[in-house]
């Protein structure tokens, strides 16, 4: 049986491990490292010219980050992938990598926030035209695609809105165009929706989230369909610094070998959850993808496996006083940014200024929830209480 014939579950525990290089130990060793030495200047200048898996300054690599990046370039079907601090950084560089004064990007309008505050302040202000669309526009698409667009960007589904994308239609539309197709696929991992085999190009994760899984590091990873892809991701990150710290490539490591069955009970815990809001007097809407009757479920059953633990729901209109009340007094829901730890968390999300090409329209708060790995009843109940708190 060779690599190839791999299942997943067997791809997850054994992608990036190599044993024999290491005195026969399971996990590879935390490099902590700046400077490398060379013998000869032979050797110093070989160095100076390779790009990936190459030893030549901290920043540039070490065998820790190359075996998280192999790991995650396995399991999502990439040519290459790229470490980098944070998932924010991911999007950075990559939108970086690939434009230039002139150039003109499309970005989803359901686009994580600080995304958009980066094409807003940076983009922008180094002459790239960044214009936002509508997530649901699918082949429409082709309307807003110009000679000099470089860029579309996805997110599928929007961590807050969780609009699902035609993401085949999109991409097709734009390659067909030559534009570079992005999607930030932290949502799904990478087990649970395949970007290349959709189109994509560039598939950006926060493995902040899921992949460490325990919310005690911060990384981020650029994996890319092929190496003429990958080349310019790779020297972009070199020349802004960005590297990912070595412990936290280790985290990231160990994470994957668990994200299949946290992931597994992330989808149980969070379809329950969801299901039983939808039945809850206070709640005018549900917004999980996984549920038949949502707006996007066709799409996500088309192209998807699964379903990660972010979701949201929607309020009746209430006073922000009573929300506040139901917030406050949480016991198991933490209220936190992030999410994809083994904890739950809860977050009353704010649109204002994150939409501008399709309007959110739902007049009631909005909800978003991380179902962690506690316990269904216990979480249930604590949301049971919270509902109460709102007094209506
Ligand atoms: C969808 C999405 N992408 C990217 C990021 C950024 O990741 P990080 O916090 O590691 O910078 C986040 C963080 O919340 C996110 O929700």
């Amino acid at each position: 049986m060779s690599r190839d014939d791999w299942a997943e579950p067997t791809v997850l525990c054994h992608a990036g491990l190599d044993p024999a290089a290491n005195h026969g130990i399971v996990n590879p060793p935390v490099y902590h490292a700046s400077t490398v030495l060379f013998p000869t200047v032979e050797a110093l200048e070989k160095a100076e010219q390779g790009l990936f898996d190459v030893c030549r300054y901290g920043r540039v690599g070490t065998p820790t980050s190359w075996a998280f990046e192999r790991a995650v370039a396995a399991i999502e079907g990439g040519s290459h992938a790229i470490s980098v601090p944070s998932g924010l950084a991911a999007i950075t560089t990559a939108l970086t990598a690939f434009t230039k004064a002139g150039d003109h990007v499309l970005i989803t309008d359901s686009a994580y926030g600080p995304t958009r505050k980066f094409c807003d302040a940076v983009l922008t202000k180094f002459g790239v035209e960044v214009e936002y669309y509508d997530p649901l526009i699918g082949a429409g698409i082709e309307a807003l695609l110009r000679d000099n667009t470089r860029i579309v960007y996805l997110e599928a589904p929007g961590s807050l809105t969780f609009e699902v994308q035609d993401v085949p239609a999109i991409a097709a539309a734009a390659r067909r165009r030559g534009a570079k197709v992005m999607i930030d696929n932290t949502w799904a991992t990478p087990l649970f929706f395949k970007p290349f085999e959709h189109g994509c190009d560039v598939s950006i994760h926060a493995g902040t989230k899921y992949m460490v899984g325990h919310s005690d590091a911060m990384l981020g990873v650029i994996v890319c369909r092929d190496v003429e892809t990958a080349e310019p991701v790779k020297r972009t990150a070199i020349m802004l610094g960005s590297a990912a710290g070595p412990d936290d490539l280790f985290l990231g490591l160990r994470g994957l070998r668990t994200m299949g069955v946290r992931l597994a009970r992330h989808q149980e815990t969070a379809l329950r959850l969801a299901q039983w809001l939808q039945g809850r007097p206070e709640v005018a809407r549900v917004l999980y993808p996984a549920l038949p009757d949502d707006p996007g479920h066709a799409l996500w059953r088309r192209d998807f496996t699964g379903a990660s633990g972010l979701f949201g729901f929607v309020l009746h209109e209430t006073s922000k006083t009573r929300v506040a009340a139901m917030l406050d007094g949480m016991e198991l829901f933490g209220m936190g940014f992030s999410w994809g730890g083994y904890e739950s968390l809860i977050l009353p999300a704010r649109l204002a200024g994150l939409r501008t090409a399709r309007r959110w329209t739902e007049p009631g708060t909005l909800i978003r929830v991380h179902a962690g790995l506690e316990d269904f009843d216990d979480l249930r109940g604590d949301l049971e209480r919270g509902l109460a708190r709102l007094g209506t």
